[in-house]
């Protein structure tokens, strides 16, 4: 049997469980305790009744929340694009066009240069307490580059998703039609092995309704599940789709009609919300509290890609969501974790709950609320992932 640990110590635990604590949504306790044993919870509640254990550790009256689930990111990568950034903040506007540099440096990298870069990013992200992530590929494009992009994602995550569909490339300028038999065959044959999602860019200058309905539609025959780029640079049929094809996620939402937002209301899609991409391309915000009111499940996520959005870190997106798109904090915080776990359907992470994976992160705060309060301050001091501490 495996060895247990008591953290003790926590001045306020949140649970995402709401039969417990204060019963909110974030299941707060306070003066709380919690038993790991093995890769799993098994106990919390309050720190007097914790029962006996083989190890303790004590939190010092700091808050233990849910490891964050970043369910959205691009992170098999060469290169980056400060040029782009840079000429952004002095007027030139966001496109899609962008994206081909990143597919330039990524198909001239070898695939140890990929992976550094990708396990570089996720040291980085895990210190600020993510513990369970989505990546895609997107930036190879050919048969092989895109193959060897899940392939390389696929030694460090389960959530891996092929975005072959991300824009039409460059070879194929001139007949998208038959960039989009090539992602939907030979591509997909290749790549559908290495990964449990297909995603498609839905937007102007990348791919229209009927190509990202033909592509998503190919991938579920494959077994893939569907998710979606949708209606981030502006309207567009993309979250009317994902929500036809009960995709797990609508990703971006920035620019939704009330159609739109009654869709993501009544379907099981959720719409995860990426605030680093407005903040890099200095773009409207989405409205996080019109899709809240009108009942839809929002994630918060934070697409970490070298174009358009070069944060890897949930505590910035909380902040931001809560200063910028009408979030509470208290949603924010679930958004970043069980709504990341919705994001990608599970409900082994993103709650810390009996039977679910210790993957935890301690903030040095007297709550969470601090994430947004206190925007910019590297708040998380420990973090557990599969029951071991690794920060
Ligand atoms: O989610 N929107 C498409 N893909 C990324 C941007 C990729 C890039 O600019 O390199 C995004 O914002
Ligand atoms: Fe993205």
């Amino acid at each position: 049997m495996s060895s247990s640990t008591v953290i003790t110590g926590i001045t306020t635990l949140v649970t995402n469980d709401p039969s417990v604590g204060d019963r909110s949504p974030l299941g707060l306790i306070r003066d709380a305790a919690l038993v790991i044993e093995g890769d799993r919870v098994v106990w919390t509640g309050e720190a007097g009744t914790a029962p006996a254990t083989d190890n303790r550790v004590d939190a010092g009256g700091r808050t233990v929340i849910p490891g964050f689930v970043d369910s959205h990111s691009h992170l098999v990568f060469a290169g980056d694009r400060t040029e782009e950034f840079n000429a952004r903040m002095s007027g030139r506007s966001y496109t899609a066009g962008g994206i081909r540099t990143t597919v330039a440096a990524t198909r001239a990298a070898g695939d140890a240069e990929l992976e550094a870069n990708l396990v570089r990013h996720l040291a980085e992200a895990l210190r600020q307490g993510t513990t369970t992530f989505e990546t895609k590929s997107g930036y190879g494009l050919t048969v092989e580059d895109e193959a060897r992009a899940l392939r390389i994602a696929a030694r460090h995550t389960d959530e891996v998703t092929f975005l072959g569909a991300h824009i039409v490339s460059p070879e194929y300028a001139d007949d998208p039609a038959a960039y989009v038999d090539l992602v939907t065959g030979p591509m997909l044959d290749a790549c559908a092995p290495h990964a449990r999602w297909i995603d498609v860019f839905c937007e102007k200058g990348a791919f229209d309704g009927d190509q990202a309905r033909a592509i998503l539609t190919a991938g579920r025959a494959r077994g893939l599940h569907p998710r979606i780029h949708a209606n981030q640079l502006g309207h567009g049929p993309g979250v009317q789709l994902a929500v036809e094809l009960d995709a797990a996620s609508a990703d971006h939402c920035t620019h939704l009609t009330d159609a739109d937002v009654d869709a993501l209301a009544s379907g099981r899609t959720v719409a995860t919300l990426l605030p680093g991409a407005e903040f890099s391309t200095r773009a409207e915000w989405p409205d996080a509290r019109r899709l809240l009111d009108a009942g839809a499940t929002v994630a918060l996520s934070t697409d970490c890609n070298p174009g358009s959005s070069y944060t890897s870190s949930m505590p910035f997106c909380i902040a931001l969501a809560v200063r910028d798109m009408g979030m509470t904090p208290d949603e924010a915080l679930w958004s970043a974790t069980a709504g990341g776990a919705a994001a990608l359907r599970r409900t082994d992470v993103g709650r810390l709950a009996p039977g679910a994976r210790a993957d935890l992160a301690l903030l040095d705060a007297p709550s969470h609320v601090h994430l947004a309060y206190r925007p910019g301050v590297p708040l998380v001091t420990g973090v557990w992932r599969r029951g071991t501490r690794e920060v």
